[in-house]
């Protein structure tokens, strides 16, 4: 299975801070944004990922993350001109998915709790060996601010909309998607929505209208972590910050997911390590390399 991240967009609502680097570089506590989607696909077993980002922010992301090869993946690199919508990335991405399977993120997009790792395997399996896509939904106080999915009575899916006005449900759908081969063809159906955009939602009713859509609900307790506003921003990084201290644990370090994975050595660690100089990140690195921390 191909992975992509989206990290594009001009992340005007917070101005001034994305007037010269982009919102997925901010920090969330002490990494940046988009080592938490790297993380969520990395847990997912991809190891193939592309990222897309605007013309001017996709050298960052090549300065900060380079090949790959630190977390024994593939990373390739392509521009969105202007953010035509987050469907577009399946098009831009045509080539890259080829006939495999893909997974999308947004690279603003947090997701923790415990359990995770299991659901992100079977979306996997779903779209690789039964050909069905997958979506996570989650309870949210105000719907009308996302992509929404109702239920019938029977918790089946009923209906997709993008931020209805009159929401049917509170259950938003996350920035998580996962599809079988042949997504970019049904990307390629989609026409821009009234305020002119490739809409994922989109996609996602196609998947709906064929039954061939599976809707994960994220409970109670899980974080599905919002970055959008200076608020939820600082939110992100003080619930991140709550969590690492308390349990003596690091949420979505790349490096060490490689590792528990058996992807990079333990060589390869304790060298990522030193990168990161005096850094909590790396120390923690240390600690991972040397056996120091427990699951
Ligand atoms: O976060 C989940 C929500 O994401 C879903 O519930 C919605 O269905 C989905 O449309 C999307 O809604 P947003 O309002 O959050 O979309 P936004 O336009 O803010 O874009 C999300 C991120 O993707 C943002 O960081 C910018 C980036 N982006 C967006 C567009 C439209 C791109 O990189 N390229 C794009 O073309």
């Amino acid at each position: 299975m191909k992975g992509i991240i989206l990290a594009g967009g001009a992340g005007t609502r917070l101005y001034p801070l994305t007037l010269v680097t982009s919102k997925q570089l901010l920090p969330v506590y002490d990494k940046p944004m988009i080592y938490y989607p790297l993380s969520t696909l990395m847990l997912a077993g991809i190891r193939d990922i592309l990222i897309i980002s605007t013309p001017e922010d996709t050298q960052r992301f090549r300065n900060l993350l380079g090949d790959g090869s630190q977390f024994g993946i593939r990373l390739l690199y392509e521009t969105q001109p202007s953010p035509d919508g987050l469907a577009q990335a399946f098009i831009i991405g045509e080539e890259f998915i080829g006939n495999d399977s893909c997974a999308m993120i947004l690279g603003d997009n947090i997701f923790y709790g415990n359990g995770f790792g299991r659901m992100l395997q079977n979306a996997r399996k779903n779209a690789e060996e039964k050909n069905r896509s997958s979506v996570f939904a989650y309870y949210v106080a105000d719907p009308e601010r996302f992509g929404i999915v109702d239920f019938d009575e029977k918790g089946r899916a009923l209906h997709l909309e993008e931020k209805p006005a009159e929401p049917k449900s509170h259950y938003a759908v996350t920035g998580l998607y996962f599809y079988p081969p042949g997504i970019s063809s049904r990307a390629h159906l989609v026409t821009p929505s009234y305020r002119g955009e490739l809409e994922i939602t989109s996609i996602n009713q196609m998947y709906l209208a064929d039954s061939l859509l599976d809707v994960q609900i994220l409970g109670r307790g899980f974080a599905w972590l919002d970055t959008g506003t200076m608020d939820t921003l600082l939110d992100a990084s003080e619930f991140v910050r709550m969590i690492e201290q308390r349990q003596s644990i690091m949420i979505s370090a790349p490096e060490e997911i490689a590792y528990k994975n058996k992807w990079i050595t333990k060589d390869k660690l304790l060298k990522s390590a030193e990168k990161y100089g005096k850094s909590p990140y790396g120390a923690h690195l240390r600690a991972v390399a040397e056996g120091k921390v427990r699951y």
